[in-house]
């Protein structure tokens, strides 16, 4: 018996243009779902809808918007009530990162990773929480990080910012308990081969890479929108649960290991470091695009170890 066709939902995706967020949309699009594709770079956002219109979308729209400002957002939201009157999926893929201590990564930075990550995520449910409440019926869902479970070196603000993405989604499951089908979803991925490391600010030693297990974009994005579909979400990958155990289960040896594990693992040491804000404080959206080309993160770990043990042959 042919499979019966699906009716095409609104899904809205937030970080649309790289990434985890362009796979979600390629994802709904490949469905046959319209979409409202939002992120700050315009020109990016439109190069994916006109992808996933070849895709097989029922409609792309693009909502370029900054979701730190509640204004920007709220608006954005209301274009995609306009257009459809209705939505159904929200993915919230949109996020930045910062590499350096509280007090290396400059205040308008350090800040500005939380007002991206944390508040963004606020402002997005803000805003489409009372839509979703309205029709009884809906998916939020956020993309956090295995990083919004444990402290790594040279991470505050991205720490801080997943920390609180996680406490946030509780939080709105608790408040929303009176719509049963409003769902709050949430998954955390560890590694993943996107432009985000490159995208980065860096005032710390080092720039990052995505550490080993890297798995991609599409999984990801797979893992948020299977949510919808009654999938658990959660941590994307076993070594998520392995490294949460050894964060809470013995932190004494946790907080011993992580800073060379690290710098073996999660960062690029044959690289020279360029200080800056990367993508934080504007978007550099000719950049962005679905994978980040990091290579076999073995072999990174590798070069590392070689880098490393001269450096400290040198004394340096
Ligand atoms: N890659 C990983 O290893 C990894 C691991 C765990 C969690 N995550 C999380 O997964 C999510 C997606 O990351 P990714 O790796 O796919 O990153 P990415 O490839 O760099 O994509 C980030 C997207 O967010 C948009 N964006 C950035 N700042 C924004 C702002 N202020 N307002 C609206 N859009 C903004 C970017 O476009 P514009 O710059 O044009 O706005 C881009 O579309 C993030 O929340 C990240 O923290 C990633």
């Amino acid at each position: 018996m042919p499979a019966r066709p699906r009716a095409p939902r609104v899904v809205m995706v937030t970080g649309a243009s790289s990434g985890i967020g362009e796979a979600a949309a390629r994802q709904a699009a490949r469905r046959g779902d319209h979409l409202v594709l939002l992120a700050r770079g315009r020109e990016a956002l439109e190069r994916v809808a006109l992808d996933c219109d070849g895709l097989g979308a029922a409609s792309t729209m693009v909502a370029p918007a900054d979701i730190s400002d509640d204004a920007q957002v709220e608006a954005a939201v209301a274009a995609a009530l306009a257009r459809h009157l209705a939505v159904d999926v929200v993915i919230g893929s949109a996020g930045v990162v910062a590499y350096g201590r509280v007090d290396e990564v400059p205040a308008e930075v350090f800040d500005q990773v939380v007002a991206t990550n944390l508040l963004g995520s606020v402002n997005l449910a803000r805003h489409v929480l009372p839509v979703l409440r309205a029709q009884g019926t809906g998916d939020l869902v956020f993309v956090g990080s295995v990083i919004g479970h444990i402290a790594v070196p040279d991470m505050a603000a991205y720490v801080l910012s997943k920390w609180g993405v996680r406490a946030l989604v509780r939080q709105l499951r608790v408040d929303n308990r009176d719509r049963p089908g409003v769902r709050i979803g949430y998954v955390a991925p560890g590694g993943v081969d996107t432009p985000i490391y490159g995208q980065a600010a860096t005032y710390g030693r080092a720039a990052g890479r995505p550490p080993f297990p890297v798995t991609t974009p599409e999984r990801v994005a797979a893992r948020a929108l299977g949510v919808v579909d009654g999938g658990r979400g959660g941590q994307v990958g076993l070594a998520n649960q392995v490294i949460r155990l050894g964060f809470t289960a013995v932190p004494w040896a946790y907080d011993r290991l992580v800073g060379p594990l690290f710098a073996l693992a999660a960062q690029d040491q044959t690289v020279d470091v360029t200080p800056g804000p990367g993508n934080v404080l504007g978007s550099r959206q000719e950049h962005n695009r679905l994978r980040g080309g990091h290579g076999s993160a073995l072999l990174a770990i590798g070069a590392n170890a070689v880098a490393l043990a001269r450096r400290r042959i040198k004394g340096g």
